[in-house]
């Protein structure tokens, strides 16, 4: 039995019918907050709702799991937080994999994760990683480029209704994106794989700058125009923002971090190693 935590978002959707077509019996574990929790499962998937937060639902998610992959996380949610879910729910899930036995964690990480990092979300994972490594069990960190679906499905969300692409910043920055589907393929080679155990890969799908992925949405939709937020907004809501809208004031500090062009790494050289797994570009994701 395989764990995917965080099961229901956008990376757990892709991963969990990939897993079953692998063989694996895989149980999902989210709390049905900020994703819809599904009521029925194909075959090979078992569901439990719990929270991170819960010691309780922790051992009981872990109960009988060979294998756990820990891919949720509080980014992106108005009403949660990097330091609950990515650092402590990661640390609390670690913990009793450990005591229940897990042979191998898979822990979905982010290229710059550093105790020093320049937002709070790195040095959550990299609190996480920390975890994983000191447990006595197999380990697979697997730091990704920034989700190139979240990207697109964040940028184009007011294409229909006001014709605008959000782009923040100058985006002239380039960021290295990874697409959910190649980065679930990897996980379903790192739970099989013994070559991908006791190591930190880095994987990423394309390079493209924020106008550049704005250009090619915009062509394709044949209509619309860029709204840009500019540097000097997100350096301010980065901080007044922090009192009334957490969430906003990360969303703010990860664009600075862009900015800087931290988020561009070269994914060349890990996918060399495994040329079977799929390298999917902007285009393809944008004409599916
Ligand atoms: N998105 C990116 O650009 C990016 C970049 C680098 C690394 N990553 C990492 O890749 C992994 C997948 O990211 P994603 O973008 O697919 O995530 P996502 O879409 O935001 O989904 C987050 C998942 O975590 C679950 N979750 C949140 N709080 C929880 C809690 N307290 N207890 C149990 N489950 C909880 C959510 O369900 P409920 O809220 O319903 O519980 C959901 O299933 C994460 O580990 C993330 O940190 C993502």
């Amino acid at each position: 039995m395989i764990l995917v935590v965080g099961g229901t978002g956008r990376l757990g959707r892709a991963l969990v019918p990939m897993l079953v077509e692998a063989g694996h019996q895989v149980r999902v574990m989210a709390r049905g907050a900020s994703q819809p929790f599904p009521g029925t499962t194909g075959d090979g998937v078992e569901l439990l709702r719990g929270d991170l937060a819960s010691d309780e639902d922790c051992r009981k998610a872990v109960a009988g799991c060979t294998a756990a992959v820990f891919a949720a996380s509080g980014f992106g949610i108005k009403d949660s937080d990097p330091k609950t879910v990515d650092r402590d729910g990661a640390i609390r899930l670690v913990r009793a994999a450990a005591d229940a036995g897990v042979e191998h964690v898979v822990m979905m990480s982010m290229h710059g994760a550093a105790a020093d990092g320049p937002i709070e979300f790195l040095r959550c994972k990299a609190a996480a990683e920390d975890s994983v490594r000191a447990s006595g069990m197999v380990w697979t960190i697997i730091r990704l480029g920034a989700l190139l679906e979240q990207r697109l499905a964040n940028m184009t969300a007011p294409l229909e209704s006001k014709g605008k692409v959000m782009v923040f910043g100058s985006g002239r920055a380039p960021v290295t994106y990874t697409s959910v589907k190649d980065a679930a393929a990897l996980i379903v080679r790192a739970v099989s794989d013994p070559v991908l155990r006791n190591r930190v890969i880095e994987w990423g799908s394309a390079t493209a700058t924020a106008n550049e992925v704005a250009e090619a949405v915009l062509v394709r939709a044949a209509h619309g125009a860029v709204q840009r937020i500019p540097t000097v907004a997100e350096r301010v809501l980065s901080v007044a923002a922090r009192p009334f809208s957490p969430f906003l004031a990360r969303v703010a500090g990860a664009g600075i971090w862009e900015e800087s062009g931290g988020m561009a790494f070269q994914w060349g050289p890990p996918r060399a190693e495994f040329p079977d797994i799929p390298v999917t570009g902007l285009q393809q994701v944008l004409e599916h």
